[in-house]
């Protein structure tokens, strides 16, 4: 299937975003639980929340651009959330842990990359609306990102160091 406007690329990217974010509050859930470090474990209980929010503003979205929600496998997505299961089936501990903060800030950065783009795309196409839910969004991710990074360098310095 091609597509043909960055219209259609914008809609596309926003149906992708809420398949994305409905996938996370479920994982959210999972690295907030199998997560021992207090501060991760709370910055993905935290963000969880987020999320819930996350998805229903992205309804907002659709309705700002004239479109039925819909949601759009991303696979990139779908793989990392794959990757995550198999590897906590097979470990746990620290190492668990620590893997699980990668993971959140990974799906972050990629999250901050979609939101950035589409808002930008929102705005230069006037659809003013939606590029400010997006901003909105955008803002979170970051938050979370931060919080996250956060968490895993004090454990680099705490956990690592004194090993
Ligand atoms: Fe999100």
């Amino acid at each position: 299937m091609t597509t043909d406007s960055i219209e259609q690329l914008l809609i596309e990217g926003v149906q992708e975003l809420y398949y994305t974010e409905q996938q996370l509050v479920d994982s959210l859930g999972t690295l907030s639980e199998e997560t021992s470090i207090q501060a991760a474990s709370h910055a993905f209980a935290d963000h969880r929340e987020a999320t819930e929010q996350q998805v229903q503003r992205l309804e907002q979205v659709f309705e700002a651009l004239g479109e039925e929600p819909e949601a759009r496998e991303d696979i990139v997505v779908t793989a990392m959330l794959d990757e995550h299961r198999q590897f906590s089936g097979e470990n746990d501990g620290e190492v668990l842990d620590r893997y699980n903060m990668a993971v959140g800030q990974k799906t972050e950065h990629y999250e901050i990359a979609a939101y950035g783009n589409l808002a930008s795309l929102a705005e230069k196409t006037g659809n003013d609306e939606a590029a400010d839910l997006l901003v909105e969004t955008l803002r979170e991710e970051q938050d979370a990102l931060d919080q996250l990074t956060e968490a895993s360098e004090q454990f680099d310095e705490q956990q690592i160091a004194s090993d």
